[in-house]
């Protein structure tokens, strides 16, 4: 499972195998992780702040203080939002002591308390310490709040004492955090998304389109791989990076969207429409730059065909999820475009707020479907995008008996490949 793009928070606390800590830095940055580190008061006494910096190429944050300055006012509840997964590396006896106890005297232990991401935890300590009621006790407390261990490993210990207690090598947790993003939900299932704006073109070098950056159909596209899906991104004009393992094909106006789906969308078990298309082209694009002859001009336009409705009406209907971006009555909108064009769900955007939407990194979305709905509060766009899958995931299980066939039978096969 990739890593890219992904915010991993990376705390250290006070201990000897704090120097494993640089190399895993090292190992998230050439997995294309976004990486930010935090440091405990006594991590800085076994390795220096500027090791992390240097590796991380972000400000090393120590306390509230220091990470307002560096990070322009932002703080901990910043943080605490931007990350993926906060991985704590190593976590000392200490460290679980505080989480455990909800304790907050400095910059990890308060981003800790305020983030809704995951926190895996990379326990090293002595062994002795390790297997001391006090710190088991704080261990079972933890998991059962949904905190994820990865390790102790046992073998012999800087101390000279030989037992559980050692953190995992660097290369074994990145291969942890990156299952921690594998959710499997959508094993072996044929994802089909559409992403970005179209543009329709009025003569050789003017068109018409409109602010999609394809942002969210990306980020979608991430999420269903992510969750074990096979995706095929069918995408207009933009200029972000296509998500590893997904596979893209460009398009650029309505039409050539509408011929790329078409032709493919026989295999897809679920058909994503999150593709800003433009409803209208000119009739015909002028062969030649239209000169500034009159004092006004008008473009007469055509309907473009609806790529949406056209897979719902598909013979071999796959599981179809449409969007409805609307300035105004979104529940009725959206609900209205769920029933006319058959949809199975419907994501309403209200994007008469132009702070999330259209080309923002965040977005809300009110999910509808028969008899359901589900709100998205406003977040990343790669957060939205994994929740809605996740939703997506649910309903399709739920409504489709061919795909519970699929997804039981990956399950099973799931379980034989980590026996
Ligand atoms: O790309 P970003 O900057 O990240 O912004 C994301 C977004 C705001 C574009 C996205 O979240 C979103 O709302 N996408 C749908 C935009 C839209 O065109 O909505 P609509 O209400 O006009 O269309 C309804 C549905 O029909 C959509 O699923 C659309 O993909 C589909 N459609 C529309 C027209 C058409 N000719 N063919 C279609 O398939």
């Amino acid at each position: 499972m990739s890593l890219a793009n992904k915010n991993i928070l990376l705390g250290v606390s006070g201990g000897i195998a704090a120097y494993k800590s640089a190399e895993l830095v090292r190992e998230l940055v050439r997995a294309k992780a976004q990486v930010r580190v935090i440091m405990t008061r006594s991590a800085k006494e076994f390795i220096t702040p500027l090791t992390f910096q240097a590796l991380s190429g972000n400000p090393v944050l120590t306390d509230e203080f220091e990470y307002a300055e560096a990070a322009n006012g932002m703080d901990h509840i910043a943080l605490a939002r931007w990350a993926d997964v906060v991985l704590i590396a190593p976590a000392s006896a200490n460290t679980l002591a505080k989480l455990t106890h909800g304790g907050a005297d400095d910059l990890l232990s308060t981003t800790c308390l305020a983030t809704k991401a995951t926190i895996a935890l990379a326990p090293a300590m002595n062994q002795a310490m390790w297997a001391n009621h006090a710190t088991q006790d704080n261990v079972e407390l933890l998991a059962k709040r949904g905190f994820v261990f990865f390790g102790p490993a046992a073998g012999s210990q800087a101390c000279g004492d030989v037992g559980e207690g050692r953190m995992f090598e660097p290369h074994q947790l990145v291969l942890s955090l990156s299952n921690l993003f594998n959710t499997g939900e959508l094993t072996g299932i044929n994802i089909m998304v559409t992403a970005g704006p179209t543009r329709e073109p009025i003569d050789p070098v003017r068109y018409l389109s409109n602010r999609s950056s394809g942002r969210m159909g990306y980020a979608i596209a991430a999420a269903a791989h992510d969750a074990g899906a096979n995706v095929q991104l069918i995408t207009g004009p933009v200029s972000i990076a296509v998500p590893e393992g997904v596979e893209c094909i460009s398009v650029s106006t309505a039409q050539e969207m509408f011929d790329a789906v078409q032709a493919d969308i026989e295999d897809k078990q679920i058909f994503i429409s999150c593709a800003a298309v433009a409803d209208y082209r000119p009739v015909a694009k002028q062969p030649e730059k239209i000169k500034k002859l009159h004092e006004d001009l008008s473009v007469k336009l055509v309907r473009n065909p609806d790529i949406l409705a056209e897979v719902a009406r598909h013979h071999n209907k796959p599981f179809v999820v449409g969007f409805a971006a609307e300035t105004r009555d979104l529940e009725k909108y959206a609900k209205q475009k769920l029933e006319r064009k058959r949809l199975d769900m419907i994501a309403g955007n209200d994007v008469s707020d132009t702070s999330i939407g259209f080309d923002s990194p965040e977005n809300a979305l009110e999910i509808f479907w028969a008899g359901g709905h589900c709100s998205l509060e406003r977040d990343t766009k790669t957060k939205i995008a994994r929740r809605l899958i996740g939703l997506i995931a649910e309903r399709y299980a739920s409504t489709d008996k061919r795909s519970n066939v699929t997804v039981l039978k990956n399950a099973k096969d799931r379980s034989q490949n980590t026996r």
